[in-house]
């Protein structure tokens, strides 16, 4: 197991935001947190990754406990969060945006690395914008650009909080692909979505989280058959 997240409760203040959520990932799978709006999704990676640590429960990465770390260990453990926000440096060159994030691959890992030339092969659109200005490139570039950062960094687990949103449907497209590539190149991946149709075609797994709890879980062929499900829980 990659990842297991088990009975987390995480609170903003007073505010109670996750009921005992539990989540697993296992190695080369993709596996989509679903959810309306504000449902907790953010706040489930951010639980994860540390920066708004849950009050009880346990967070295990690759085995060992994280719950209580602080997020630049948790990273240097090999979580990649690419946020909800897609945090670039605009006065940076799209090249530059990537070798700042440059990681060796844990030894034991005993695969090659992310290099620029292989990011490159991923999202050629950067290739064509390597010495442009990070602000100068589209809301779809720019997700590409963080997807791509936070690969430099050699993550074991890839966290992709809503990847697909606020976007055209051509990259949302080209997104699903990239991230087609990725899974079968064996990474593992945790995303969250709204945009059920996008998830689906590109994940393993689902859990459905409402109102902060995980109200249904299994694999994208079974909820395909229930349409209820995704007609209560998604609206669609
Ligand atoms: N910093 C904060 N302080 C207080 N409440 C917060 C904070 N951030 C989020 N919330 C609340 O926590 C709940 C869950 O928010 P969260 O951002 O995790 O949802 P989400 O599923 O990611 O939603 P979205 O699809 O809009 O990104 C919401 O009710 C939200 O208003
Ligand atoms: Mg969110």
């Amino acid at each position: 197991m990659v990842l297991e997240v088990k009975d987390i409760n995480t609170f903003y203040g007073l505010s109670h935001i996750l009921f005992g959520v539990s989540l697993a990932v296992r190695e080369g799978e993709t596996v989509c947190l679903l959810g309306r709006n504000g449902v907790g999704k953010t706040t489930t990676f951010r639980s994860i990754m540390g920066l708004t640590p849950p009050r009880s429960g346990s967070v295990k990465f690759m085995g060992e406990e994280i719950r209580g770390k602080q997020p630049f260990q948790i990273y240097r453990a090999g979580v990649g969060l690419v946020p909800e926000d897609r945090i670039i440096f605009p006065d940076l060159t799209v090249r530059e945006n990537l070798e700042i994030a440059v990681r060796k691959s844990p030894p034991e890992k005993k695969v090659e690395g992310w290099t620029v030339e292989k990011v490159h092969q991923l999202f050629p659109v950067l290739k064509a914008r390597d010495g442009q200005w990070g602000g100068t490139l589209s809301g779809g570039e720019q997700q590409m650009l963080t997807i791509a950062r936070t690969l430099m960094g050699n993550p074991r687990l890839l966290l992709l909080d809503e990847p697909s949103e606020g976007l055209a449907p051509l990259v949302v497209r080209a997104i699903g692909e990239q991230i087609l590539v990725l899974r079968k190149e064996g990474m593992t991946i945790l995303l969250s979505e709204q945009n059920s149709s996008f998830a689906l075609k590109v994940s393993d797994r689902a859990y459905i989280l409402e109102k902060g709890h995980v109200t249904w879980q299994g694999d994208i062929a079974e909820l395909k058959s229930k349409p209820e499900i995704m007609k209560n829980y998604l609206g669609i």
